[in-house]
């Protein structure tokens, strides 16, 4: 008998459809602006990219929230927008403002990216993660992630973040074809990284698509649907066990139908899903993660407490993994990044 089996962390045994005793605990954008401690090593580094690509820097800020809370899961420390960076488009981040690339807004834009040289450039990412694994517990888990094809594409041709991603949607309307060229470099793209990322040492990768909820019907089939889907069968194909969860924001009623997406392991629910209905909708199909308003947290008190219990409530009978429902606000106070784990961890 094997008597040195390696426990299986918590996340990884709901992704594999177990219940566990309690819900494991992560939270999206767990690393950044709101520990003081990210804040002075970010304060050492040129450039946020620069940062990103510093696997010294990068494993530093993936196992901060580790120490500091005991999360069950880390999140290597990168960015959805290194990969337009490795196709060779122009990204950087300005305090205060977010990201800011070149904009394409034409087919010689989008044939000047360069799709085949490009991963070299994310050497930096596999060794932080190879380090991060080497550092953290057998109990903690790696995830590793990125952009869905829509979410990412949108920033390339905007050149920037949007409050509706319209020049993306408009962009795609009046040039299918060639939006449908960038989609499928992005999702090429998107496999290799994933790929890579899973043979580097992470345990789970999440695939965010924080745009999703933007897109009419049609358009959400074409943009958000096949891609993932696409994205999901060829790392299952390399990787067959591989665990994946998939972050379509703002999807709603096509939740059912993406929980059903063949090799997928687990979905996140934004803020805007009701925990009780999709208890019954998608839960019943997939493990689910999620969904804490990232607001609830910041305010805390006991309506941090109620909205926390109603989310256990209806989420905790079948595998489930506790999230917020989108990423972390920088102004949010660390004790009620405390008061969420105590009540979660019981
Ligand atoms: O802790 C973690 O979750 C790991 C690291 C991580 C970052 N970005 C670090 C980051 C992850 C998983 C992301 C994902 C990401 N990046 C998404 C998808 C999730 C979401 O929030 O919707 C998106 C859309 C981006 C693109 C992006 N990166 C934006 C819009 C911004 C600026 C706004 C913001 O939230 O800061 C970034 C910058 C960024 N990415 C920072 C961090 C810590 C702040 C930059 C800094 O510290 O100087």
């Amino acid at each position: 008998m094997d008597t040195d089996k390696k426990p299986t962390p918590d996340i990884l045994q709901v992704l594999q459809g177990k219940q566990t005793r309690r819900p494991p605990i992560w939270l999206m954008r767990q690393a950044g602006r709101y520990l003081p401690e990210y804040r002075e090593i970010r304060s050492t580094a040129p450039s946020f990219l620069e940062f990103c690509y510093t696997p010294r820097l990068a494993v530093e800020a993936t196992l901060q929230p580790i120490r500091r809370f005991g999360f069950d899961a880390a999140i290597l420390f990168s960015d959805i927008l290194v990969i337009p960076d490795a196709l060779g488009q122009k990204v950087s981040f300005e305090t205060g403002e977010g990201p800011r690339l070149n904009p394409i807004d034409s087919i010689q834009g989008i044939q000047a990216l360069d799709a085949n040289v490009s991963l070299d450039r994310l050497g930096p990412v596999y060794e932080t993660i190879e380090r991060v694994r080497a550092k953290l517990s057998d109990e903690t888990a790696l995830l590793g992630f990125c952009g869905a094809p829509w979410t990412v594409a949108s920033y390339m041709i905007a050149g920037k973040g949007t409050p509706d991603q319209a020049p993306a949607r408009l962009f795609a309307y009046k040039h299918p074809d060639i939006f449908e060229a960038l989609i499928d470099i992005i999702t090429e793209a998107s496999i290799k990284y994933l790929i890579a990322q899973l043979k580097a040492g992470v345990d789970a990768v999440q695939i965010f698509d924080s745009w999703a909820g933007v897109l009419p019907a049609g358009e959400f089939e074409s943009w958000c649907y096949k891609p993932v889907e696409k994205i999901v069968a060829e790392v299952r194909k390399a990787i067959p066990n591989a665990p994946i969860i998939a972050f379509p924001r703002g999807s709603g009623v096509h939740l059912p139908k993406i929980a059903k997406i063949e090799g997928l392991s687990g979905i996140g629910l934004d803020t805007s899903v009701d925990p009780a209905w999709a208890s019954k909708e998608v839960q019943s199909i997939l493990p689910v993660q999620g969904n804490l308003d990232p607001l609830a947290l910041l305010a805390g008190g006991k309506r941090l407490d109620q909205s926390i219990d109603y989310i256990i409530k209806n989420l905790s009978q079948a595998p489930f993994i506790f999230n917020l429902g989108h990423g972390i606000l920088p102004p949010t106070p660390i004790e009620n990044v405390v008061q969420l784990i105590k009540r979660v961890k019981g």
